[in-house]
This record gives structure tokens, C-alpha cells and sequence, in this order.
């Protein structure tokens, strides 16, 4: 996919209209969007925030790389604010994949859709789609290739908020396969967009983003070095899909020294977190006693991931709803 100019996401009136990247979004933006989604969690056990907001907008969910939590996530978060949600799988050879979405997204157009919430592992599509759609028309990522993944970013910035407080006085650590992860790219994103007092990358060499990416973290290979003291440990999943086939880690080699156990955890803050967005490998990236352990929040990010969404959601569609 040639990339596109960098797509505006805002309406002339300033209005978010688009989220494919958190890079250009104000640090009021951001803070916006997460007081909005705080407002709809709701404690385990009781009913789910619900309204009729977005009652009469239509979303469509077109996914092209396998995912479930996210799907199901921006599907709830879709119709807990009353709008009709339509799930849409589509299977498209990369060639001319951008023209092929777009033909996809003209018909539904004529259908009504009003937004269109895309996953999809090459760069530049969302871009393209956003690029081409009309006017009334919001597209929202839901994972681009390994470059972004916005909702993500923000339901970890607000479950780091809910447990940790204030971000000025943090230190997290995120921990793995980061040269593929579009988690954690839109962390650091929004952790230095919320002034998060260090931010670490822990990784073995192969798995390290390029020099130029992730400027002023600090970069450990050692995982015991890279935990200590931290408030935050975010592990990410080793991306089997976007490792050609001879490079991939050996999964006991991997655990043995980048496995997040229950002794490298006691290196970091006695009160520190343990993230992950899922899924997970147990066994390969944490152990099971810690990804079920009293420190995981994991649960958590799952929760606020709907409270997120459905803040997005509102965000770029509340006006055109009831
Ligand atoms: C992440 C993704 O797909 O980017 N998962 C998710 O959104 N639930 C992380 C991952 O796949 O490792």
C-alpha cells in the first residue's frame, strides 16, 4: 500500500472524526476521552453502562485478521450505546487490497453505514479507507500491522490510571516482542503524551524496535534489570504471525529468559501491575501463576476496553445519533 498523506482526523469544527493513530491527538483529547470512558465502567457484577446515544448509527466491524476480544469489545460497546452493529469478515488477497476494502465500503455506504471500525495487517489501508469515504463517515482502527492500535493504547492508559494514579509519578516497563506490537506502539504513544515519569523497553535484541523508534526510552536487554523498581509491567505477546518462519523464538529458550515469573515480578514495586492484552502465551511470555496472580489487572483491561470504545464510539458518532 503506497501511504497515504497523513489523513486528517478531525472535522473542520475539531471534532474527532477518525482514530487511526493517537499520535497527533492533544494531551485534552486523550484526557477527554478517557474521563468519558471512566464514566462508563461499571464494577464486575453489576448491569453495564447502557444508553441510546447512538441509536439509528450503523457500525460495521470489518475484519481481516483474526481477532475475537477486540471484535466482540467494539461490538458491545456499539450496541450498549444503541446502535445496530454489523460483523463483516472479509478475506482479501493483498493485491490491490485498498481498492478491494474500498469497493467493500462503497456498497455498505449505500447501506447506511456510518462507521467503519477496521483490523487489518498491512500498513496504510485505514489511511486509504479514511481518505475516500464520505464525509458523514468515521473509520476507527482496530489494529493496523504492527503501527497502531489506538483503543488498546487508551485501555491501558486508563487501567494504568484506575490502579496507579497520577501517570507524572510512574515507571513502566514494556516487555517483549516490541518490534512487531501495535500495543506497544500506541503505549508509548499515549504514555508520553500523559508525561509518564520513565518508560522502559525490555527485549532480546531480535525483538527491539529500530534505533530511531521509541526515543527517550530507556532500552534494557536483561529483563531483571529492565523490571526494577517499576509501577507498570505491560508484557506483550510474541507476534508468531508476523515472524518468518526460521526466526521465530524457541518458546522454553524464550520463557527461560524474558518469561515473566514470579521472581523477576518481585523485582519490580511490591504494588506493581501486570498488564497484557491478550491473548496471551502462557508459558512463553508469563507464567500462568502470574498472568492469574493478585498483581494482574489483566481482567481489568478487558473491562475498560468496552468503556473505551464506547467513549471513541460516542465521540466520533454521538451527533449523528439520537
Ligand atoms: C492485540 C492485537 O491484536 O494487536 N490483541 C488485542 O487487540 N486483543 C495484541 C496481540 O495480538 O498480541
Amino acid at each position: 500500500m503506497k501511504p497515504e498523506a497523513r489523513i486528517e482526523q478531525r472535522r473542520p469544527d475539531g471534532s474527532l472524526r477518525h482514530l487511526i493513530t493517537l499520535e497527533d491527538l492533544t494531551r485534552q483529547e486523550i484526557e477527554a476521552l478517557l474521563a468519558r470512558a471512566q464514566h462508563y465502567v461499571r464494577e464486575i457484577g453489576d448491569r453495564p453502562a447502557a444508553s441510546e446515544r447512538l441509536k439509528g448509527v450503523t457500525i460495521a466491524n470489518l475484519f481481516t485478521e483474526p481477532s475475537t476480544r477486540t471484535r466482540v469489545s467494539f461490538e458491545l460497546a456499539g450496541r450498549r450505546l444503541g446502535a445496530e452493529v454489523v460483523n463483516i469478515e472479509l478475506q482479501l488477497s493483498s493485491r490491490a487490497k485498498g481498492e478491494t476494502m474500498l469497493d467493500t465500503i462503497y456498497t455498505l455506504q449505500a447501506l447506511h453505514f456510518d462507521v467503519f471500525v477496521i483490523r487489518d495487517a498491512e500498513p496504510g489501508v485505514l489511511a486509504h479507507v479514511a481518505a475516500h469515504v464520505a464525509p458523514q463517515i468515521s473509520v476507527l482502527s482496530a489494529g493496523e500491522a504492527h503501527l497502531s492500535h489506538p483503543t488498546q493504547g487508551l485501555l491501558d492508559a486508563l487501567t494504568v490510571r484506575q490502579y496507579k494514579g497520577p501517570f507524572e509519578a510512574l515507571s513502566i516497563a514494556i516487555v517483549g516482542d516490541i518490534r512487531h506490537s501495535r500495543v506497544a506502539r500506541s503505549a508509548y504513544q499515549v504514555f508520553r503524551l500523559l508525561r509518564v515519569r520513565e518508560l522502559r523497553i525490555v527485549a532480546p535484541p531480535a525483538l527491539m524496535p529500530d534505533a530511531k523508534e521509541f526515543p527517550g526510552c530507556a532500552r534494557f536487554q536483561s529483563l531483571e534489570d529492565g523490571l526494577a523498581g517499576v509501577d507498570v509491567v505491560m508484557m506483550l505477546r510474541i507476534q508468531k504471525e508476523r515472524f518468518a518462519e526460521a526466526e521465530l523464538p524457541d518458546g522454553a529458550e524464550y520463557f527461560a529468559r524474558y518469561g515473566l515469573t514470579p521472581a523477576r515480578l518481585a523485582r519490580a514495586h511490591p504494588d506493581a501491575i501486570v498488564m497484557h492484552p491478550q491473548p496471551m502465551n502462557r508459558g512463553i511470555e508469563i507464567a500462568p501463576e502470574v498472568a492469574e496472580g493478585p498483581q494482574s489487572v489483566i481482567r481489568a483491561q478487558v473491562s475498560n476496553g468496552v468503556a473505551v470504545r464506547m467513549a471513541v464510539l460516542e465521540s466520533v458518532a454521538g451527533w449523528l445519533g439520537a
